[in-house]
């Protein structure tokens, strides 16, 4: 299957994954990569990273994190889930640039707009462990992933989490969406390559997530009829 069959709607030039990835390699050129990094990072400031940590240990995650849009992804010891604030200040994330909300217009093959962007901050030897995204509660959206700053090997398994896997390199500007029959795949980053890029001040990667978390209105309507 072509990457726009998969999707329905994704632009050529991308490379075929299993059915519903889509690599787009190199999609934001590195104007687009250095103006997106400036937007985001002034968004967040300095006080709306938090340091995310597991539910049942409550260890910290290697990655630091944030968010933009109007619901918030976290995880502590009350578990994960989506939030419309800040874990510590409660005051809302800031709100989504429109080049990313563009973005989505042109990957997503969606009609509604994501309400969460997931900010992951990766330095040195961060990595980020096997998982599936489905904290949301429409999986009807795929999730769109912008990959800025060192390059990463990214994990790519099944539906089941001792499926077989692969890795694959994603460097700065890729864009990869993962939907259709695996929305719910499993993922994670083995590890980054530290210094592979300078794009991000004081080094590292930063990865974006925009995801879609609601259902459509249409959906709650008629699943209460
Ligand atoms: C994530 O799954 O939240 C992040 C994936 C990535 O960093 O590419
Ligand atoms: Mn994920």
């Amino acid at each position: 299957m072509t990457a726009r069959a998969a999707t329905g709607g994704v632009p050529s030039g991308s490379i075929a994954l299993p059915d519903g990835v889509v690599h787009l390699r190199h999609h934001l050129d590195e104007t687009a990569q250095r103006d997106l990094v400036d937007q985001v990072l002034h968004a967040i400031g300095e006080a709306f990273w938090f340091q995310p940590t597991t539910p049942r240990w409550n260890r910290p995650f290697s990655v630091r994190m944030s968010n933009l849009g109007t619901l918030g992804w976290v995880s502590d010891r009350r578990g994960y889930r989506y939030q419309k604030g800040h874990p510590e200040s409660g005051l809302p994330w800031p709100a989504m640039p429109a080049a990313l909300l563009e973005l989505w217009r042109q990957v997503a093959g969606h009609p509604t707009l994501p309400e969460a962007c997931l900010v992951n901050l990766y330095r040195d030897t961060a990595r980020m462990g096997l998982h599936q995204d489905r904290d949301e509660h429409d999986f009807s959206a795929p999730v769109v992933s912008v990959s800025l700053g060192d390059t990463a090997m990214f994990r790519l398994g099944g539906m089941e989490r001792n499926a077989p896997t692969r890795s694959f390199p994603l460097t700065s500007g890729d864009v990869l969406v993962l939907g259709g029959p695996a929305r719910l795949a499993f993922h994670g980053i083995d590890r980054i390559l530290p210094g592979s890029s300078d794009l991000i001040p004081g080094g590292g990667r930063i990865n974006l997530t925009l995801r879609r978390v609601s259902q459509p209105l249409a959906k709650i309507a008629s699943a209460g009829s």
